[in-house]
């Protein structure tokens, strides 16, 4: 069984000899059947010492640790430490040694090696179909967009970029008497955004539409228009870690600047809401380059508990100007 180390004493050995006393390890930990506990210790020092990125639905290499073993272990987060005690079988703790090794060696982002990312309290599916879904503005929809829209009168959604569908079916969910266009340019990613939408059960109240921003649901309005765009800019593009080579590029390439994508939403938006209806919108670091592009929008910066930022809110009469 192959195991991982990147020690610094490891390092120090001869090729032989680490490999000697790393089969050593693998075997006591056979013997002794390593408990779910330890494996997370383990992979988490793995990660650490290998340096990857994380930023997919994770930010530290513990809570990935923890995702990794937990999913292999078949067990629920909810039980928390809890289950740090159970034991794990020798072909269990094989499997955790495969992704784990994946995960370093192709600098692969966990969901996509589990097919599963956590949104707003959702199980996804996920493949490299689709961005990992990492949106901030999953709080604020967990929030019902509170005290910007009367939550109780929000009847049309529109995700812009939808992805997975994350944002949209969390919408859904946050807004049961709400019906929700999903749009994407994509196909392929539809196709995923279509698998979760089966798999929560709400065909009923989500359309999923290919198009190019607003194209395909032209004379619609909205109480809610909300969009994590792609709105990375050229030379940050050229510097972003291994792990986003994985993601499709469709997803986070936005022209130069990163803004090409909000110049498109901000074109259509006042004419797709509602009076009182909202534009939510992600744009991550590229916060500073809007700032110094649209000065005289009076943009909302919502404070966001769980980390992660950049994310301005406008009302629809604020949009008046720039439209
Ligand atoms: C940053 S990803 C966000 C995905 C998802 N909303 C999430 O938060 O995980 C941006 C999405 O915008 C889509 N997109 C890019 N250009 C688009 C366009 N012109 N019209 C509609 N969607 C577009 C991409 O295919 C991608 O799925």
């Amino acid at each position: 069984m192959r195991r991982l180390s990147h020690t610094a004493a490891d390092a120090a050995l001869t090729g032989r000899e680490a490999g000697a006393r790393r089969e050593a390890a693998a075997n006591r930990r056979e013997a002794a059947g390593e408990s779910v506990g330890s494996a997370i210790d383990r992979v988490a020092r793995a990660l650490k010492s290998a340096r990857v990125h994380f930023g997919h639905g994770t930010d530290n290499a513990r809570d990935e640790a923890a995702e990794l073993v937990f999913f292999i272990a078949g067990l629920n987060h909810d039980l928390g430490s809890s289950a740090y005690s159970k034991r794990l079988s020798v072909r269990r703790a094989a499997r955790i040694d495969a992704l784990l090794a994946r995960r370093i060696a192709e600098r692969m982002p966990l969901p996509y090696l589990t097919h599963r990312s956590f949104f707003a309290g959702l199980e996804l599916y996920v493949d490299e179909r689709v961005l990992v879904p990492r949106s901030p503005i999953a709080e604020l929809v967990m929030q019902r967009f509170q005290p910007w829209v009367d939550a109780r009168r929000v009847r049309r959604v529109l995700d812009i970029g939808t992805g997975s569908g994350a944002i949209a079916l969390a919408c859904a969910m946050a807004f049961p008497k709400a019906k929700v266009d999903a749009v994407d340019v994509s196909a392929a990613a539809l196709q995923v955004a279509r698998r979760n939408l089966r798999r929560l059960k709400l065909e009923k109240r989500v359309r999923v539409l290919q198009s190019n921003y607003f194209d395909a649901v032209k004379g619609r309005r909205y109480d809610i228009i909300v969009s994590n765009p792609p709105y990375v800019g050229r030379a940050e593009m050229r510097r972003l870690p291994r792990e986003y080579e994985h993601e499709p590029r469709i997803g986070l390439a936005s022209g130069a600047d990163g803004l090409d994508s909000v110049r498109a939403i901000f074109a259509g938006a006042r004419r797709h809401l509602r009076s009182g209806g909202i534009l939510v919108v992600e744009v991550g670091n590229t916060e500073d380059t809007l700032l110094r592009t649209f000065r005289r929008l009076p943009f909302v910066w919502p404070q966001i508990a769980m980390g992660g930022g950049g994310v301005f809110l406008l009302r629809a009469r604020d949009l008046d100007e720039e439209s």
